[in-house]
């Protein structure tokens, strides 16, 4: 095995190994070049957490979004036919994109661009930054060569984001939300020609023709950085936010309460199995300082669809529920607060653990997130199978629960440390033996 598949085996969780082989060995399948390109490369080799993998495959991607949707628990959540690109889910979940190997010609500056299918090589090439601009073969005859056409891995190393061509921005001018999004996650500075390129595109007023879905899908994956307050700062500092609403400046930016949400996700253990609808937390967040007239003019700005609103319209009263369920006395064991929780959407606990002014709620949720979950997480699978019960039936299921309960409310097993025998006490120097022992307590 080469060494770069070696590298992203092993950066990948297990349920993304699994997404990784099922797409790879489903390309191989049907003869198509298969590469690992985009975010999922930049993590990789910048050591940083791979979020979602993004394959390229030279040839019909959308014939082969279809092969890949008839994979058991495998379901497609969006498709681009201009790009010829799709947005998948595997079990996991593992979100995974498929897009066509692709060259994009623009007639001018901000426009829809005329897609045509290219070789990975030319794809590469009109890309936005060089960190983004690499891949991965996962075919069988180059498997784990490594596509760096325009030195990303150098810029990766300085911790610079460089465009990669002259009209990258140009072009798309929403690559420049991208930009202050991943300066600030990865914290990485912008390299000279890309600074004189972000000021030529502001100074021909491109950044004003982003269009409303661009602005709506940058809500939507901000809403995913671990902080996503100070994204918005950067915007403000670069004068973008007003882009999304000119409203959000000043106290109505609402950092304190991005701060809390992040405190509250800090408490989230990396890996643990939680899963919590990042945008309807980021959203409450975002439209709380504004009036109802700001608010509605945000949503519009940024195309938020009622379905978008779903989760968020409900947070609230749903996390006022939960808060007076996990007042209650009667939870006195580990396993009834593991009981009350488990089942809870993830962005109900988080808001909860955000806003609660009761001591008693914020410690169970601290305990739930910070030792159940994980101890709950020790119960294997292979454990129960062992008693001869068969995972997905409703008796295993049954037997798992117990287990948990079990594991979460033993006492924890007290260490016996022999206790050396004490020191025989030291003599009080210059006393009669008789002080001594008064001086002791004695006599
Ligand atoms: N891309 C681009 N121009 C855009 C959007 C995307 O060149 N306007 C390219 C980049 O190479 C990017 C890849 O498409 O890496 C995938 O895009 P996307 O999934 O939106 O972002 P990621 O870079 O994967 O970042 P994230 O970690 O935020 O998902």
């Amino acid at each position: 095995m080469s060494d770069y598949k070696f590298m992203l085996e092993s950066h990948l969780s297990a349920e993304q190994n699994r997404a990784l082989t099922a797409v790879q060995n489903a390309a191989a399948d049907v003869g198509l070049s298969l590469f690992l390109t985009g975010g999922a490369m930049r993590d990789m080799l910048g050591g940083f957490p791979i979020r979602d993998l993004d394959f390229t495959v030279e040839g019909n991607a959308l014939k082969f979004v279809k092969t890949l949707e008839k994979l058991p628990d495998v379901r497609v959540v969006s498709v681009d036919d201009n790009r010829k690109s799709a947005e998948l889910i595997f079990p996991g979940p593992v979100t995974v994109e498929i897009a066509m190997a692709r060259q994009e010609k623009y007639a001018k500056p901000a426009s829809k661009p005329k897609v045509t299918p290219a070789t990975i090589h030319e794809d590469l090439r009109c890309r936005d930054f060089t960190i983004n601009a690499m891949a991965l073969s996962l075919n069988k005859a180059s498997l784990g060569l490594l596509l760096d056409p325009t030195n990303g891995q150098a810029d990766l190393e300085r911790r610079e984001l460089r465009i990669v061509s002259n009209y990258a921005l140009y072009d798309d001018p929403g690559r420049v939300l991208r930009m202050i999004r991943l300066k600030v996650r990865m914290g990485f500075t912008l390299e000279e020609r890309t600074q004189n390129q972000l000021a030529n595109v502001r100074e021909a007023e491109l950044l004003d023709k982003i269009p409303t879905e661009v602005l709506h899908k940058e809500l939507l994956q901000m809403a995913q950085e671990m902080n996503p307050g100070q994204v918005l700062e950067a915007l403000e500092q670069e004068g973008l936010l007003k882009l999304f609403s000119p409203a959000l400046t000043g106290p109505k930016l609402n950092s304190a309460g991005f701060a809390k949400l992040q405190k509250a996700r800090q408490q989230v253990p990396f890996g643990t199995a939680f899963q919590a609808d990042m945008f309807a937390l980021f959203l409450d967040v975002l439209l709380e300082k504004l009036v109802p007239k700001e608010r509605a003019g945000l949503l519009k700005n940024c195309a938020i669809t009622k379905a978008d609103l779903k989760v968020y319209d409900k947070l609230q009263a749903n996390a006022k529920k939960l808060e007076r369920a996990l007042k209650s006395a009667k939870l006195k064991k580990p396993s009834l607060i593991y009981q009350a929780l488990r089942d809870v959407p993830g962005e109900e606990v988080l808001y909860v653990l955000a806003h609660s002014a009761e001591r008693l709620v914020v410690d169970r949720i601290k305990n739930y997130l910070q030792k159940y979950l994980q101890m709950a997480e020790e119960v294997t699978a292979a454990e129960i199978e062992a008693e001869g019960l068969k995972p997905g039936t409703p008796k295993f299921e049954k037997r798992k629960q117990e287990l948990i309960a079990k594991k979460l409310d033993a006492r924890p097993k007290k260490v016996v440390v022999e206790e050396p025998p004490p020191p025989a006490p030291a003599p009080i120097l210059g006393r009669a033996p008789r002080e001594q022992a008064r001086a002791r307590g004695g006599y």
